[in-house]
């Protein structure tokens, strides 16, 4: 009994929050130079495949991310060295949803529209992130301002130090690298870990912005009951 109480008000919040998100659902892009007005199918991407079906970068963008990626627009990645592959695919993942998500525009930075502030991050993304590049080299903290630029690219002003030198831990590579693009969430559950599980706890993380009686815990249980769902889906279905 005791069960189904808690399946049928999770299953009621889950639907009024889907509600919610699908209404209130912004058709737009962030007002990046690389950015389309809105977000759309793209048929014949490279890289950034999550976001195919609805897309807010053009197909023809996602060349700059095939390995070994080496310049993305006018940042030049390998600066130092060229970045390890575990490294890059890091990198990526955050590139990709910067261009491509046609969900970043919920975090536009109210300054810089062409910008994000505080996307909330999973702290194992953090985490992984920073191991997958401890070993690889970076002459910029962050890289928006610490470079040196001009017409062409970005130049170092500082040595090359290890990432594990740079950062302190993920958290700091989280707040550090991209200015303040990115947030390490304190939930489990209602962060972002730039996969396929970012499309189920999404209208959660938002309903925390909006106004509703549900109760933060009430919000944080529904969002980890929905992403077990998901997991088990998801195992099911490579059975
Ligand atoms: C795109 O949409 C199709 C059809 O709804 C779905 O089967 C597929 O999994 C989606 N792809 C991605 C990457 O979400
Ligand atoms: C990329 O594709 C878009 C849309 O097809 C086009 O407008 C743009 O000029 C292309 N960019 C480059 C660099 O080819
Ligand atoms: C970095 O990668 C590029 C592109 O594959 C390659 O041409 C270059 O030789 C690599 N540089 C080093 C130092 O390995
Ligand atoms: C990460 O580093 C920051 C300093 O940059 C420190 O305040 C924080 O406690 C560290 N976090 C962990 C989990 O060690």
């Amino acid at each position: 009994m005791r069960w189904m109480k808690v399946h049928i008000h999770t299953a009621m919040v889950a639907t009024a929050l889907l509600l919610s998100f699908t209404l209130g659902l912004e058709d737009s892009c962030l007002r990046g130079e690389h950015h389309k007005p809105s977000p759309g199918p793209e048929t014949s991407m490279r890289e950034c495949l999550l976001f195919s079906n609805s897309s807010c970068c053009y197909a023809n963008f996602t060349e700059h991310l095939v390995s070994p990626v080496t310049t993305v627009v006018k940042t030049k990645w390998n600066l130092c060295q060229n970045l390890s592959d575990s490294c890059e695919t890091f990198m990526k993942k955050i590139e990709c949803f910067y261009q491509c998500s046609p969900e970043a525009a919920h975090w536009m930075n109210p300054n810089y529209p062409a910008g994000l502030l505080q996307v909330p991050v999973c702290a194992s993304f953090c985490n992984h992130w920073f191991s997958a590049c401890k070993d690889d080299l970076t002459c910029a903290k962050n890289w928006l301002t610490d470079f040196k630029w001009d017409k062409d690219s970005n130049h170092c002003q500082h040595e090359c130090v290890p990432f594990s030198k740079m950062y302190t831990n993920g958290t700091d590579l989280c707040h550090s690298m991209w200015g303040q693009s990115f947030i390490e969430s304190s939930s489990s559950c209602r962060c972002l870990q730039m996969d396929d599980q970012d499309t189920v706890v999404l209208p959660f993380i938002l309903h925390a912005d909006s106004k509703s009686s549900n109760s933060e815990s009430d919000v944080e249980k529904s969002c980890q009951e929905a992403l077990l769902g998901h997991k088990k889906l998801s195992t099911s279905e490579k059975e």
